[in-house]
């Protein structure tokens, strides 16, 4: 079997990780023990390009006991758990192609290896793979009966692809589906963030300003979580109806040339280039801190800002210092890569256990259906969004009220008023 992992000897250690996270997952447990009876992967090849920690490899298994041939590469080169990658190929025997800090060319050479397994199904965490088969690899694409995405910036580029009549096959928006974005991105995002900044910095974030460009789900739950740890927190936003939210919501709003002035901490999750510019750093404070936890390294010019310092060196592991003046520093978290998976761990288990029970089924589906899908991009059909909430609830021993027969007839009727 060809693999590619930074060290084997690390495969123990990683499997006492997995584990751990697969305790938290009891979702993905309750599918991947359905997928072992009912084989509904069988004979399938499916190349997955994901963030490769312990809970992508609770979801690699699950796909595995489906009846699947798995093969994993990184979808970014800072986010790779080693110790897990090297427990994925020696535990479960799945071939994983990803080292951290993998560089560009390493990266694109692992997407190759796994689209070299010619896959019938893909699974992005960015869109990468299906990229790929829709420049370099063209005619493999043909064989592509679909695909899955995990992230909003992913399910953007795709559905860019659908407008422009160039799709070549399915795609179900894991991200879309509610039990997905609600959770993930707003607590996963929100939690994760909070711990990579600290992991990073180990700075006190009670009393400071907290600038958070961008109020989806992620700004959402970023701000909420810094509020919480007793931080002021700005929001900056280019959408009117979520400016007035965050507003609303209880926190300050304005352009990131003000909030620059101001600000301590500064976190973009926009999905978008060049949130934070040269023009803002030249008016930060001194000791600002900077890091970025949307999916691209594009959110924050890292070259632009780079090019403004007179000296540039490393404040901590994943904090590099940038000397713009002989009184002002700022600092950059790893390197403007999205930091809750190159300096934390990503989300924790329990909210991925739902993101990837979606990914699970979203493959069964693609499996099921594909011949009755376009070259769209879809969401999963909300029976199983909901039967995934009712699995997580269960595992959580709570319970829910069900509609009356008197209030099902009342929300089926129209007559009824004051
Ligand atoms: N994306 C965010 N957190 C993650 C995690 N823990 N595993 C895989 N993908 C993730």
């Amino acid at each position: 079997m060809k693999y590619d992992v930074a060290n084997l000897a690390l495969a123990a250690a990683g499997k006492q990780r997995i584990d751990w996270a697969e305790r938290q997952m009891d979702v993905l447990r309750t599918i991947r023990q359905r997928f072992a009876k009912h084989k509904p992967l069988r004979g399938k090849t499916i190349a997955c390009c994901l963030h490769v920690t312990t809970e992508t490899a609770v979801l690699a298994q699950t796909l595995q006991a489906g009846g699947a041939e798995v093969l994993l590469c990184a979808s970014n080169p800072l986010s790779t758990q080693d110790d897990a990658a090297a427990a994925i190929v020696k535990y479960f025997k799945i071939p994983v192609f990803a080292r951290k800090g993998e560089d560009r060319q390493t990266y694109y050479r692992h997407l190759k290896a796994v689209l070299d397994a010619q896959p019938q199904l893909t699974m992005d965490d960015g869109a990468d793979l299906v990229s790929l088969l829709h420049s370099e690899r063209k005619p493999q694409a043909k064989k592509v009966l679909g695909s899955t995405e995990e992230t909003t910036t992913g399910v953007i580029r795709l559905k860019s692809m659908e407008r422009h009549g160039v799709l070549r096959f399915p795609v179900i928006a894991v991200n879309d589906s509610k039990t997905k974005h609600f959770f993930d991105n707003r607590y996963g995002t929100g939690q994760s963030t909070i711990d990579g900044i600290l992991r990073a910095t180990n700075i006190l974030l009670a009393g400071k300003t907290v600038v958070v460009a961008g109020y989806g789900f992620c700004g959402k739950g970023v701000a909420t979580r810094a509020r919480g740890m007793g931080a002021h927190v700005i929001v900056t936003e280019v959408d009117p109806i979520r400016a007035l939210e965050a507003n609303l919501d209880g926190f300050e709003v304005m352009p990131m040339s003000a909030a620059a002035r101001v600000g301590n901490l500064f976190i973009t999750v926009t999905g978008d280039a060049a949130v934070i510019r040269p023009e803002h750093v030249r008016v930060m404070q001194n000791g600002s801190v900077i890091g970025n936890s949307g999916h691209f390294d594009v959110e924050i010019d890292v070259r632009g800002i780079r090019r403004l310092a007179q000296r540039r060196y490393q404040a901590r592991p994943l904090l590099q210092a940038l000397e713009i003046s002989r009184n002002k520093t700022v600092f950059l978290i790893a390197d403007g890569r999205l930091l809750n998976l190159a300096a934390a761990e990503g989300h924790p288990a329990a909210v991925m256990d739902m993101s990837f029970a979606n990914q699970a089924l979203a493959a069964e589906y693609v499996v099921k259906r594909h011949r009755s899908l376009e070259r769209r991009v879809y969401t999963l059909p909300d029976e199983l969004d909901q039967e995934i909430a009712r699995l997580k609830l269960a595992s959580l021993g709570m319970r829910i009220d069900r509609l009356t027969p008197r209030q099902r007839t009342y929300l089926a009727a129209w007559q009824q008023g004051t």
